[in-house]
Parts: C-alpha cells; structure tokens; sequence
C-alpha cells in the first residue's frame, strides 16, 4: 500500500515534469534603437590561436564593428582536442579570451558544446566560474534565448548526445556523459521541451542551433540521428533556419524538401581542405572548405546572413524575406 502510493507520487510528478518542462529562458535585449539585430556565428574554435584561429578572430572583430553586433553565437566544439581539463584549464584563457580580443567582440557568447568539449570535463564550460573570469561566456547544454519585442528566438540544442556512434564505437576517447544518463530519458526531454517551446513562440523568426550538421556535404556529412528525431520537430514547426559547426567549413544548403535552409559555420580554425561530398548542385548554395564566419542582420522582414573567409572577404550572401519567398542577392 505505502509502495503504490510512493510509486504514484512518483508516475505524477513524471507526467507533471514532462508537461511542464521547458528549456531554460533567457533573454537578451537589444540596444539598437531600429529594433535590429546583428550577430556572428562561428565554430570549431579554440585551439590557442593557431590554425588561422586568430586571423578569423581579427575579421570577426572588424566585421564585428561594422555591424555593431548584439551578441556572437558559438556552434561549439569550443576548445580542442579534449574540450577543458576543469574550470581551471588556462585553454580557456588561451582559446578564448586572449584570442577574441577586439572591441566589437566583448559582447555575450552564447555557447553549444560539441563532441570535443564532451571529451574533457563539460560541466566546467557550464560552470559560473568561467563567467566570472570572463563575463562574455554563456554555454548551457540546452535553452532558449529570446530578443526584444518577438524578433528572434533561439533554441539552442545539445546535439553531441544524439549520436550513436559516441556510445558504441567511441574509440580511444571518453565522453563526460554526466547529467545526460540515462540517455533515452535525456534525448526524449530534449526532444520533447524543443518542440513545446516551438510551437509556443510567437517570435518572428525561430532559429535552431546545435552542434552537429543535419545537412551538410562535409567530412562528418549528415547526422542520421537528427533528420530522423530533430528535423521533424523543425519541419512541422515553421523553423527559419537550422544553424551548425561540426564540420570544419562553411555551408549554406537550401533544402528543397525541407524548405528550409541549413548553415554550417565550422570554420573557427583548422578547416578541412578539399573534403566534400556529392550535393545536388541546385541545393548547394555556398560550400567553402577554408575557415571563416558568418554573420547575421535580421529585423521583422528581413534576415540577412553573409559568409566571410579568413581574410574577411565576402564569399556569399542571401536574404530570407517574410514577405515572399527567399531572394536571392548576391
Ligand atoms: C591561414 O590562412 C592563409 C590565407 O588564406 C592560408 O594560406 C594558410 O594556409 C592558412 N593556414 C592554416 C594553418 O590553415
Ligand atoms: C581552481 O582554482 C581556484 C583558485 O586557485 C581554487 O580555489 C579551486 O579549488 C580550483 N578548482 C578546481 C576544480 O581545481
């Protein structure tokens, strides 16, 4: 008797928690006075400096200006090889803040973990303590962010424990799983507070962003394990656009199934020169194998984003209109 009404208890606040449960919210409000905002994003970062990380870093910072951007996003895999060692790993310092140094970057960083912080100790990159040795660092494993006045909202999505492969052939590395045991509950929270908070914005645009490519034509290629849970999620809840790091390149795929259009900006530092595979070329708007950025105007009708490589040169831009269709313009 005592048991069953324990184990009730239980079952009732498991079906409360999965009603109610939710990402957490944040929100960021925007300084300009148009109601515009601007941001980068960029991924696959931190090795020290090197691999070209501080000459991205250097155009980050000049483009950065131009656009007196609200905020930069990070597609994760924040700190290589093996994410950090604790919150006391000088990395941090080393790959963050001693390489984004310029003015224009001293705003928030709103962070994803890859498969690379995982491998070391991935609490340390959620922990307080690296906030207060630089105040620009925000990394959650999954949340919202909300602009002002309903313009964008952010989900971002902890992708790395969606992928079989880093529990059953993880190879020489070891993954830091912890909080995300048991898994199957882990991915079905996750999977299950993205599509309520989804189909709750009200927001003008809704951005997916996670680690892990759903379409891409690079080296990692597609994650089979997000078209099959994620990208229904998306497709059925109007998403604007799904943004990823992961492989080392940047992309832009406009999916003419999905009617949607998939970014990869992966290229923070070591980029992956001459890997490609086959995309249908109609599909396949921008593929660059070098490193670079991308960066972000959006107001309530319009959402400009615009590639730049190592030098800060323009690769490629586009244009999403809330009126009509995309348009093209460049
Ligand atoms: C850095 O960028 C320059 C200019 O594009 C390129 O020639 C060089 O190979 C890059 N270095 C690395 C390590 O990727
Ligand atoms: C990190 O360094 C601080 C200051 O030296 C110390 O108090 C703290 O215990 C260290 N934390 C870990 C996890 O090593």
């Amino acid at each position: 008797m005592r048991i069953s009404v324990v184990v009730g208890v239980c079952v009732f606040l498991c079906i409360l928690k999965s009603c109610v449960s939710e990402f957490p919210r944040f929100e960021h409000r925007s300084t300009k006075e148009d109601g515009s905002l601007s941001f980068l994003v960029v991924g696959d970062w931190g090795r020290k400096g090197q691999f070209n990380q501080s000459r991205v870093a250097d155009q980050m910072g000049r483009v950065g200006s131009e656009l007196d951007i609200d905020f930069v996003i990070s597609t994760g895999d924040n700190f290589y090889d093996e994410g950090l060692t604790g919150v006391n790993d000088t990395a941090f310092e080393e790959s963050f803040t001693r390489v984004y140094t310029h003015p224009s970057l001293q705003k928030q960083w709103y962070t994803v973990l890859g498969n690379h912080d995982y491998m070391g100790d991935a609490g340390a990159q959620l922990s307080d303590v690296l906030a207060k040795k630089d105040k620009r660092w925000f990394c959650r494993r999954s949340f919202v962010l909300a602009t002002a006045k309903g313009l964008v909202e952010f989900f971002f999505v902890d992708t790395t424990p969606f992928v079989d492969k880093y529990f059953t052939d993880p190879g020489d590395h070891t993954f830091d799983w912890t909080q995300v045991l048991p898994r199957k509950q882990y991915l079905s929270n996750v999977l299950h507070d993205l599509e309520m908070g989804l189909k709750k914005s009200r927001a003008t645009w809704k951005i997916v962003v996670g680690h892990h490519a759903i379409q891409s034509a690079g080296y990692h290629g597609v994650t089979q394990e997000l078209v099959d849970q994620i990208l229904p999620i998306l497709e059925a809840n109007n998403v604007d656009m799904y943004v990823n790091g992961h492989d080392h390149c940047l992309q832009h795929i406009m999916s003419s199934k999905n009617k949607m259009p998939f970014l990869t900006s992966g290229g923070g530092s070591k980029a992956w020169k001459g890997s490609t595979k086959q995309w249908d070329p109609t599909e396949m708007k921008l593929y660059y194998d070098g490193q670079g950025f991308v960066s972000f105007e959006i107001t309530h009708s319009n959402a400009k984003f615009v590639y730049y490589d190592v030098d800060g040169k323009v690769l490629h831009e586009w244009t999403l209109s809330k009126d009509s269709d995309s348009k093209k313009k460049l």
